[in-house]
């Protein structure tokens, strides 16, 4: 949810441009409007540019320069105007701020700084913290204006301000990410890591509380209560500037769904100390809770499943119902908070709440440094890499492979999982040839112009149609509603028309047949039957045939969702890395 970028020291002189390059890497935070501010050291003011839409393959007009400090914006408060998007300026265009997050208390300031004769030209929340700043800039230094200011926004915040009477950029973390680039003689501050990847890999993750002065002489950490300096602990991450950049695809989602060969085998490297210790509490009688938003909240659905395989009966309860089954969490309970960016605002109340209860949290996540990975007591490190398209998919099969290790840990039999796992990534890569592929995109074509698309699937295969029916909504905006097969009769077969797509997955297991009944009502009532299964039946109007992986089916027939919704996408016109209207982690309730 908006994504900022800022840097100080800029080799080129060309401080917008790289900003610039920077927000596009960040685009998938948020891509309603984008905009830069420079110090341009000829004029007496701060320089702005900033425009709606996608930031896609914008050029700025804004002077060189060597600090710059740029927004790619996900609208809250006020529509999506050029007015709106950030940064903002304080009444003497002195001081820009950008942010992501929401100034709950925004009114209230705005009215005592409107009665100060401050002049609005947004309608943002954002503009009332340079107005504020301003304001207590009067009497006080630059830093304590900010931090006094930052301690009066209600919410989860993470402000950004360009000053330019002291030529620095200072920026504070409550609730949203924000990371320090260190490179030599250049400094970075950003929403996330791909923003500066390029320059360096040393890096400091902002703590809740935490502020920072990156100015020529280099970055100062600062407690915003205390006002006092830290010591700044960087670290080195082993990301490649290659996970940032699309090599030769024409999409990061399709880069990160052929990543899946290897980011699935790779969570075999999983730290195995971490599982056994897991994997003992809960073989002891530990409450499992497994909990996420969206796509994690499937994965968390699909591994109640795996757990109920080998006799554990845990809960699956998406965050954002986290609340009314609360009260039946203990000491005794695991919560596995499931979240590719850690930074999922309902999520991370789910665990709050946890916590407050007694409960150890598990993070299952994937990206680095976020919140819920400080409030864990464990985290398990799904190792995917970045995933930028804004639609998940190989977090999500690692945290499914990560949680399905577990419970073959939990019944003695770790190492035959990760052979398993290993031999998933080797059959998915054999499978996923030219043939398939082309099997795929002839579908695609077949169900271009379709408004509606059902789904059936049982078991395991239920959480993996609403995987599959998510991907294809996010990707192609076609309506694509699943069902467990044994749903559907119970009213949703109304629907049903002579043509009407509906894909049944399935996999050899126990409910095969069952299945194939459901696919038999909906065939009878004209219904086109799609299978996505690793075996032929006369009920399927088409295969598409998956390898037969025994319970690990599922990930392929997941696959076949992400391809399907990514080749509809890119027919219909969407633009499959940034869908509408979505961002890639939401930080607000
Ligand atoms: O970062 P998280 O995994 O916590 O994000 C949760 C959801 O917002 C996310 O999975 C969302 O549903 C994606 N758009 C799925 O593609």
């Amino acid at each position: 949810m908006c994504g900022i970028f800022g840097i100080i020291n800029d080799k080129k002189n060309q401080a917008a441009n790289t900003v610039l390059d920077g927000l596009k890497k960040l685009e998938y935070r948020g891509y309603d409007s984008w905009g830069i501010s420079i110090i341009d050291e000829g004029k007496n003011q701060i320089q702005v540019d900033k425009h709606i839409g996608k930031i896609g393959e914008a050029k700025t007009n804004l002077p060189p320069g060597k600090i710059a400090l740029g927004h790619t914006r996900w609208a809250t408060h006020g529509g999506v105007t050029d007015n709106n998007a950030h940064p903002h300026l304080d009444c003497t265009k002195k001081i820009a701020v950008i942010h992501n997050g929401i100034v709950e208390n925004y009114q209230e300031l705005k009215e005592e700084l409107l009665v100060k004769d401050h002049k609005f030209i947004s309608e943002t929340d954002t503009e009332v913290i340079a107005h504020l700043i301003e304001e207590k800039s009067k009497s006080k230094s630059i830093k304590e204006a900010i931090f006094e200011t930052f301690k009066l926004l209600r919410g989860s915040n993470a402000i950004a301000v360009l000053d330019f009477t002291s030529q620095a950029i200072i920026a504070c973390r409550n609730g949203s990410p924000l990371v320090v680039g260190i490179g030599s003689d250049q400094y970075f501050l950003a929403s996330d890591v791909p923003a500066f990847l390029k320059e360096t890999n040393k890096v400091y993750f902002l703590n809740d509380g935490d502020a920072v002065i990156l100015s020529n002489s280099g970055i100062k950490l600062f407690n915003i209560e205390t006002g006092k300096e830290k010591n700044l602990i960087s670290q080195i991450l082993d990301w490649k500037l290659e996970d940032a950049e699309k090599n030769g695809f024409p999409h990061f989602l399709l880069k990160e769904i052929y990543e899946q060969l290897k980011t699935i085998p790779k969570t075999t490297s999983i730290n195995e100390k971490q599982i056994k210790e897991l994997s003992e509490k809960i073989k002891s009688g530990y409450k499992v809770i497994l909990t996420g938003c969206g796509t994690a909240s499937y994965c968390a659905l699909a591994t109640k499943y795996f757990f109920a395989q080998i006799g554990i009966d845990a809960q699956a309860i998406p965050s954002y119902e986290f609340m009314p089954f609360s009260k039946f969490i203990d000491e005794k309970t695991i919560v596995f908070a499931i979240s590719q960016s850690g930074e999922t605002a309902d999520t991370l109340i789910a665990v709050k709440e946890a916590k407050k209860r007694g409960a150890e949290i598990i993070a299952v996540i994937n990206a680095r440094g976020s919140t819920l990975e400080r409030l864990a007591d464990t985290v398990l490190s799904v190792g995917a890499g970045p995933e930028i398209a804004v639609v998940s998919t190989k977090a999500f099969t690692s945290q499914l492979a990560t949680l399905y290790l577990l419970t073959t840990a939990v019944t003695d039999r770790l190492e035959e999982g990760k052979v398993k796992i290993i031999n998933l990534g080797k059959v998915l890569t054999k499978w996923l040839d030219v043939q398939s592929i082309k099997r795929l995109v002839s579908l695609a074509k077949r169900l271009m112009d379709e408004e509606h698309i059902y789904l059936i699937g049982k078991h395991i295969n239920y959480p993996a149609t609403l995987e599959f029916a998510l991907k294809i909504k996010e990707t192609s905006y076609v309506h694509a509603e699943p069902f467990s097969a044994g749903e559907l009769k119970h009213g949703v077969i109304t629907l049903i028309q002579k043509g009407t797509p509906c894909f049944v997955l399935a996999s050899n297991d126990e409910v095969k047949d069952e299945v194939l009944s459901s696919a038999a009502e909906i065939k009878a009532r004209g219904g086109l039957i799609i299978g996505v299964a690793p075996f032929e039946s006369n009920e399927f109007d088409v295969l598409i045939k998956t390898p037969d992986l025994g319970d690990l089916t599922v990930f392929a027939n997941i696959i076949v969702g992400q391809l399907l919704g990514y080749y509809l996408g890119v027919g219909r016109g969407a633009d499959p890395d940034k869908p509408r209207n979505l961002a890639k982690s939401v930080t607000v309730k």
